[in-house]
């Protein structure tokens, strides 16, 4: 079972540079050519948000336009750059939330022998991780269905301190949710938000952060750090389940970097929902 992990596309619908220095159009379409060519197919894509860099339709659209000719199954949850309502709209099939912690975009997918748990960490205008109660009961209950089973749980913030200063904000609730993972030992982490792979144990866990598709976070483990970008590899994960383990490979989609940066993150704001 190979479950391909992409995150932080940033994209914008408009042509203009993200951050006024990514063509993050070029990026989603190098990483699709990418996908394209792979031999030994994945089962599953999964996203983990920051999709677009400012919620507008037609960045939804280019996604699902670039990744639809995979044939795969995808699945999404946001980021803080994202918009539920226009990831419903346009990646509907996607991100199909569980009407129990509606309007977060929580689901739990049973892929053969693993489990996918989607997590939604997103609060419209804020740049950290949520974990409200309602949401936090429902976690409780989806981990508790299949104690044991192979279990992915994917989110966009990591609910960890990174060491990369301005990134490292205040995850709400994390002892209610440090607590749920301490009784599910068998669980994965898998999430985004950092731009690049950072892999750690947390409540227990193994608990690990993607790569970017787009810019990459400077590693910077200053105070300030995380608050610019360079133009490194672009990569993902892929989570292969063989033989009782679960293998995670860090993998670099082939493009020539500039290695430019860094770059200050600018000119970008955090959508809030209509
Ligand atoms: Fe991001
Ligand atoms: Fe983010």
């Amino acid at each position: 079972m190979r479950i391909l992990h992409l995150s932080d596309f940033h994209l914008r619908g408009d042509g203009g540079l993200s951050f006024r220095v990514v063509d993050t159009r070029e990026c989603l379409e190098t990483a699709a050519k990418h996908l394209r060519s792979l031999e030994q197919r994945p089962d599953a894509v999964v996203l983990t948000g920051d999709l677009a860099d400012s919620g507008d339709a037609k960045a939804y659209g280019m996604l699902r336009e670039a990744l639809e000719p995979l044939h795969l199954p995808v699945y999404a949850v946001p980021g803080n750059h994202d918009r539920r309502d226009r990831m419903r709209d346009i990646l509907g099939p996607w991100c199909p939330g569980d009407p129990a912690v509606a309007p977060c975009l929580c689901y739990v997918v049973e892929e053969g022998p693993v489990r996918l748990v989607m997590l939604d960490t997103m609060q419209p205008g804020s740049h950290s991780g949520h974990f409200p109660e309602a949401v936090a009961v429902w976690l409780e209950r989806v981990l508790a269905a299949r104690p044991g089973a192979p279990t992915l749980l994917f989110m966009h913030h990591p609910p960890f301190v990174t060491g990369m200063g301005a990134m490292d904000e205040p995850f709400e609730n994390v002892e209610r949710f440090e607590a749920i993972l301490r009784a599910a030992p068998w669980v994965r982490l898998c999430c985004g938000h950092m731009h690049r792979p950072i892999v750690t144990q947390w409540a227990g866990c193994l608990a690990m952060t993607a790569p970017a598709v787009s810019m990459q976070i400077e590693l910077d483990l200053s105070p300030e750090g995380g608050d610019c970008f360079r133009m490194e590899t672009p990569g993902y994960l892929l989570h292969h389940w063989e033989g009782g383990l679960w293998n995670t490979h860090v993998c670099q989609i082939p493009s020539v970097p500039s290695f430019s940066g860094p770059h200050p993150f600018v000119g970008s704001v955090n959508p809030v929902e209509a």
